[in-house]
């Protein structure tokens, strides 16, 4: 099978330097979501019509098994799949899919290719309000004749309700000489593709129909007002299926994943957090509202807070995190390890019971099991220049308000007098302070107001 992706128009009403296809639906461009569906159903050729915003749109779907062709001008849907017509495989079937139609299901698409496999076939819907769209003309014995355009159909025609979505599934060799024969003489001077289910017609081809499951699986985009239902709709969808897993969701019309998420048993999240990437919740992870998780893995049994942004993190099991808590990319936490609120760890590992429950600045830092990261505490990873490590061994005591100027290391068993400014090393199992000795002076007294 050929797959031919019409990408070339310009999305005028989106407003937008970004041509439309690459505008993000979930964290991913609409192309790109169509390219996705498209190969899995294995085509032998992958074609991308473009033609406006070219570079970008080369430059962004990118891939090995992409082929493409350009149409310097848009003179209609016939003339855009012309433009793939050298590089299709003769004796294939051809599906034509819109690069600004993202949802439609594979599902849906082997049911059409399965209904064109004598002849062509047509994605349509009934719609309550046709507007816009070709309509599909139907004689009285329900056969489809042809396909009228909103702009040159009759008052009559124009009440039929079941459309065209532009999705066809048709044989090659037969396009490729309809399309030869497609004239413009229409009222948009356009070339139009649908034409040629009056010719296959006409040529006593079968001319079937499939229907989609939803209808928002062939709702296109050509304003940000349907990109943004659109997005609402494929978010409620995929929070239905992580209901449907076994997910608690506070609230399914308030979650937004953008990429993959995984999760085990008895999974929480509560409203308004983000996925992004690939996330992986372990059993029983709760989600505190407002979170923000990008390419994160969270160990079975963690409770995080509200108001967490995590990134490039992987988190241990039976972790208590937040709320407010920050996770930079290259962060490694064990089991039970807690971090508190206004906590920012990066590029550190810190090992199984460990806690740094407040305020604190790790980065750089190999940290052990059972120290405790007292509040304030600042790893000053950074001279201006280079980054360096600091090393905590194992039950530790990291006193408040401390700052451990690395490179350094503090020894198994050791404490640090809250204060301390650390820049040897501290040796294990002793206390060590490097604050200034408290007085107390008995004969001072507070300046007084002078009188004028
Ligand atoms: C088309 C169909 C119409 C159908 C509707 C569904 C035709 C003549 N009409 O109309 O029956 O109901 O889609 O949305 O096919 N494109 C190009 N090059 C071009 C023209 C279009 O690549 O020269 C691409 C566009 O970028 C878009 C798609 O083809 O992705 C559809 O084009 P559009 O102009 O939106 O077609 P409609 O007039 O909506
Ligand atoms: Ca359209």
């Amino acid at each position: 099978m050929n797959i031919v992706i019409l990408a070339a128009g310009q999305g005028k009403r989106m407003h937008s330097n970004l041509p439309k296809v690459l505008h993000p639906v979930a964290g991913k461009a609409l192309a790109q979501h169509v390219i996705d569906t498209a190969r899995t159903l294995d085509p032998a050729r992958l074609i991308v019509v473009y033609g406006h915003g070219g570079d970008a749109v080369r430059a962004s779907l990118a891939a090995d098994d992409i082929r493409w062709a350009e149409q310097a001008q848009q003179l209609g849907t016939g003339h855009a799949v012309a433009q793939a017509l050298p590089q299709l495989a003769d004796a294939a079937q051809t599906l034509v899919l819109y690069g600004d139609v993202p949802l439609t299901t594979a599902a849906t698409l082997k049911r059409l290719l399965q209904a064109g496999k004598d002849g062509l076939a047509v994605l349509t819907v009934d719609l309550a309000d046709p507007t816009g769209y070709g309509r599909m003309v139907r004689d009285a014995a329900g056969q489809v004749v042809r396909i009228v355009e909103e702009k040159d159909a009759s008052a009559e025609e124009k009440t039929i309700r079941e459309v065209n979505t532009g999705i066809m599934a048709m044989p090659t060799a037969r396009l490729a000489e309809w399309l030869g024969s497609l004239k413009n003489n229409n009222a948009q001077g356009e070339y139009y593709l649908t034409d040629i289910v009056g010719l296959a017609v006409g040529e006593g081809l079968p001319v079937r129909t499939a229907q989609p499951q939803g209808e928002w699986e062939v709702l296109g985009v050509n304003s940000k007002v349907q990109l943004a239902e659109l997005e609402r709709q494929h978010q409620r969808n995929l929070a239905d299926q992580l209901l449907v897993a076994g997910v608690r969701l506070a609230d399914p019309a308030r979650i937004d994943v953008r990429g993959e998420l995984r999760h085990g048993r008895d999974v929480a999240i509560d409203v308004g957090c983000v996925f992004e990437g690939q996330v992986e919740l372990g059993d029983a992870v709760d989600v505190g509202p407002y979170c923000v998780l990008k390419n994160v893995t969270v160990g079975a049994g963690t409770r995080i807070a509200a108001f967490c942004h995590f990134e490039d993190a992987v988190i241990g099991p039976d972790g208590v995190l937040g709320p407010y808590a920050r996770l930079r990319p290259g962060t490694e936490l064990g089991p039970e390890v807690h971090i508190g609120n206004f906590v920012e760890v990066k590029k550190s590992r810190i090992a199984a019971q460990s806690k740094a429950n407040h305020l604190a600045y790790i980065g750089d830092a190999e940290i052990g099991q059972r120290v405790n990261v007292g509040a304030g505490t600042i790893t000053c990873n950074y001279d201006g220049a280079n980054k360096h490590l600091t090393v905590i061994e194992d039950d530790v005591f990291i006193g408040s308000d401390s700052q451990l100027v690395a490179p350094v290391r503090v020894g198994r068993g050791a404490t640090l007098g809250a204060g301390t400014t650390l820049t040897k090393d501290a040796p294990p199992d002793t206390l060590t302070v490097s604050r200034a000795k408290q007085l107390s002076l008995s004969g001072w007294a507070r300046p007084q107001k002078t009188r004028k």
